[in-house]
């Protein structure tokens, strides 16, 4: 699980965006965190402690003078054992305190008193959240190394439009999951390839493969996380972008190419996870094929389509390229030969049908060194892995650990 044995202390202080809590901490206690919930005073008002001690399963905090606690030390028990302080939603009043190093209840005395990261999520209308008192105490707060996440754009509880949304609980979520990881790839570029590639017949036909997309998805997700610019390049696939990626959606092979080769040269790696197409119809039907009685059956002739990987790999000054390998069997001899023909330093070998769309993966990485196979993994942990196993190798990204 994502988030095993981190201790949280999750704060909430007066706001609509309140409601939004509730999902947030089912989504953390499913990831594995443990959630001591404090509210401010204001806080009950939009949400009751019964509704977030059910949620999160543990006792709610919300006066200083609470008698549970025989030491009347909450300011101090309630944090020492978290990874990190989250208050979400932070008001426009509780990040004005903040900056001020105020303490007069119980959540705002737990963060002058910590000694862990502390993120806040503030939510706000637009005028408050422009007002220049706001901006300069959101100034100061990030200025002693609080972490602020979001705020958002879009309609408000007021009715009108504009910036001091707070993140949906999702995203604040994966916001926090990312806040933990090592940022192994700060300042890389990724450009990663991901899904099947579609290539038409005509206009309602075509071909494809039963790529998912999950692997191309978690490795751009793990990617953002370790600190990377990514860029995702995704054939057609149903799968939500990961939080800070950003996505160009292409169908056919031709379209991944130009997407790539024009993104390349902003790239320091390169992992190229999307199964393509390796032929096109020439001349695909500009109009619906109709079947006829007595008709001869349609019959397409096939064109090559471009090799992404081996094209950029080919290139004067090419980013660290990954290849990945999905074969039916002898990935031993597949994968290492295929590392060779397409010149990467780099290939991960799965054996491919057998993985399709499922949620966990077994692979073996392939270099000049040898082979080295990885335990089975959930996919999303297993991304984390060759993510760290990407970094250490490629040049750029290795000089951070030299
Ligand atoms: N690849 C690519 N462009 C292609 C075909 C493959 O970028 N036109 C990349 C894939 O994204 C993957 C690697 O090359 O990283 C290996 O893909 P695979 O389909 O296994 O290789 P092929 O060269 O198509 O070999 P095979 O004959 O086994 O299909």
């Amino acid at each position: 699980m994502e988030l095993a044995g981190k201790h949280l202390v999750l704060g909430l202080t007066g706001g609509i965006a309140c409601y939004k809590i509730a999902e947030l901490t089912r989504l953390l206690v499913k990831a594995g965190a443990t959630v001591q919930i404090v509210m401010t005073e204001a806080a009950t008002q939009f949400i009751t402690p019964v509704t977030m001690q059910a949620l999160s399963g543990r006792p709610v905090y919300v006066s200083q003078w609470d008698a549970r606690m025989p030491n009347n030390m909450a300011h101090i028990d309630l944090s020492r054992e978290a990874d990190a302080i989250v208050v979400a939603p932070a008001s426009t009043d509780f990040i004005a305190k903040l900056a001020h190093g105020m303490c007069d209840d119980l959540l705002s005395t737990l963060c002058v008193a910590r000694d862990c990261p502390l993120l806040v999520v503030p939510a706000m209308n637009r005028q408050m959240w422009q007002n220049p008192a706001t901006q300069r105490n959101v100034a100061q707060v990030r200025d002693d190394g609080i972490e602020v996440l979001g705020p958002d754009s879009g309609s408000q509880a007021c009715g009108e439009v504009g910036d001091g949304r707070m993140l949906e609980p999702s995203a604040t979520f994966e916001a926090i999951c990312a806040f933990f990881q090592p940022k192994i790839l700060r300042g890389q570029r990724v450009l990663i390839t991901a899904g099947p590639t579609f290539e038409p017949l005509d206009p309602v036909r075509g071909i494809t493969n039963r790529s998912s997309g999950k692997m191309g998805f978690a490795l751009a997700r793990a990617a953002a996380q370790a600190g990377a610019d990514v860029h995702l390049v995704a054939g057609p696939v149903s799968l939500a972008t990961p939080w800070g990626v950003y996505r160009e959606d292409v169908q056919t092979a031709q379209q991944m190419y130009d997407a790539v080769m024009e993104a390349t040269a902003d790239a320091d790696i390169f992992i190229a996870v999307a199964a393509v197409a390796d032929w096109r119809v020439d001349h695909a039907s500009a109009h619906k094929i109709k079947k006829a009685p007595g008709q001869p059956l349609p019959s397409f002739d096939f064109v090559e389509n471009p090799d992404i990987l081996a094209s950029v790999a080919k290139l004067p000054n090419p980013p660290f390229c990954v290849g990945f390998a999905a074969e039916s069997a002898d990935l031993d001899v597949h994968g290492e030969e295929k590392r060779k023909r397409k010149n990467v330093p780099l290939l991960i070998g799965n054996l491919g049908p057998l993985t399709f769309g499922r949620d966990d993966n077994e692979v073996v990485l392939f270099e000049a060194s040898g082979a080295t196979p990885l335990p089975r993994a959930d996919k999303q942990l297993l991304a984390r892995t060759l993510i760290g196993e990407i970094a250490k190798r490629a040049p750029r990204a290795g000089t951070l650990f030299s």
